[in-house]
């Protein structure tokens, strides 16, 4: 039998948090694809295509089993069209774990044969989030020990020009 799991995600940008979660899920499933969710309701820094763009960079060593694409709609529904039965959501800490039960318990509701699994993030990364980084990048702080080098770059780049709030 064939595992197939989904990653989804804003990844505004991609940390290297949610890298350790995608590298851990990349040993654990036959094909994993990560799912950058397109909200038209949210402004990202970065677009949906620059989106997945920095993660297909920053993924490329994980190999060819991994996938990344973008989507709109229920996470559920990207999953079934992908044949995938399993959702993959990081935990960092306990404070994440009410959001993360009341997605993972909506998802099961509106598709019972597609299950959420937990990975924990590697503790050195269990301090670092998208929003986080944005704001040390902003403020000209060092990003590289949060992000993986392609998404620092990036990050580093577009706000350079960028005013400071
Ligand atoms: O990276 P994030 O912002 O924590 O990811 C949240 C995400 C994209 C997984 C969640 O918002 C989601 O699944 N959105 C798609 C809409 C959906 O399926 N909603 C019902 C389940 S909560």
């Amino acid at each position: 039998m064939t595992r197939v799991a989904v990653f989804p995600g804003s990844f505004d940008p991609m940390t290297n948090a949610h890298l350790d979660v995608a590298q851990r899920a990349s040993g654990l499933f036959d094909r994993l694809v990560i799912g950058v969710l397109n909200n038209p309701k949210k402004q990202p820094l970065f677009d949906i295509d620059e989106r997945v763009d920095l993660i297909r960079r920053s993924v490329a060593g994980l190999g060819d089993h991994v996938s990344v694409d973008a989507f709109d709609g229920l996470t559920v529904d990207f999953a079934q069209r992908h044949g995938a039965g399993f959702i993959v959501r990081g935990l960092r800490a306990v404070s994440d774990f009410e959001a993360e039960l009341q997605m993972a318990l909506t998802n099961r509701k509106l598709a019972p044969g597609v299950d959420t699994t937990f990975l924990m993030t590697a503790l050195e990364y269990g301090y670092v989030s998208s929003s986080l980084a944005k704001e040390v990048a902003r403020f000209g702080g060092d990003v590289t020990p949060m992000l993986p080098p392609p998404v620092a770059e990036a990050l580093t780049e577009r706000l350079r020009t960028e005013p400071r709030v």
